[in-house]
């Protein structure tokens, strides 16, 4: 057993955060030491979509790797059907995520606002974000940030992994839009 007497004095850290776009050199950081793998194509793909000005790869940099990150489909449009009834010009965020051992910081938050804020430059007028129905927490942040649910989705989607396998997923979801002030 380990008596108290023998814990030596704690350290208090404090993390210095930045939020900036995401560069070539982050897309194998991207991968989080295997975690991401299978999304190695989605991140190059989205990349030069980002290069290409129609995403955006928004990322929480700490000692310069990328340990949040939150995407953007800009000009989202009627393609996808009556899903995004508005005429509005909108933004899609997605593939929210922070790194396990930092979540419940605040990151999440910030990444949210901080792509609000590139939409509200681009002068788009809503932001729409989907969440699996299963992940209550997640969406908590959301409806606490403004947002609210305005339809469900089937959530079916595909990927190609880095083995080049596709990749089919299906995730019920609630879909949430947020009307973005002064855009
Ligand atoms: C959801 C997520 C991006 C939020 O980032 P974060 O930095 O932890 O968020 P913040 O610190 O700004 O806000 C905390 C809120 O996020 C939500 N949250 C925290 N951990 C979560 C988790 N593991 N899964 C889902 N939501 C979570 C909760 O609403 C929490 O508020 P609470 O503590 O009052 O319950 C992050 O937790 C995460 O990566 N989760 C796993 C992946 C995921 O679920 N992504 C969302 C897909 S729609």
């Amino acid at each position: 057993m380990v008596e108290v007497s023998e814990y030596f004095p704690g350290l208090k850290l404090t993390l210095d955060v930045r939020f900036r776009l995401a560069t070539k050199e982050d897309l194998p950081l991207l991968e989080w030491y295997g975690q991401y793998t299978h999304f190695r194509r989605v991140f190059a793909k989205t990349f030069r979509e980002q290069q290409l000005g129609s995403r955006v790869m928004l990322v929480a940099d700490l000692n310069g790797f990328p340990v949040g990150q939150i995407f953007i489909l800009l000009h989202m449009n009627q393609a996808r059907g009556n899903m995004y009834p508005r005429a509005a010009r909108r933004g899609y965020l997605y593939s929210l995520r922070v790194m396990d051992h930092l979540q419940g910081m605040g990151i999440g938050t910030r990444l949210i606002q901080e792509a609000e804020k590139i939409l509200k430059h681009r002068g788009l007028q809503w932001a729409i974000i989907s969440v699996a129905k299963n992940n209550s927490r997640a969406r908590q942040l959301y409806e606490r940030l403004g947002y609210r649910v305005y339809t469900e989705s089937p959530g079916v989607w595909q990927y190609i992994n880095h083995l080049g396998k596709i990749i089919k997923m299906h995730e019920p979801s609630w879909m949430l839009e947020k009307r973005l002030k002064n855009a």
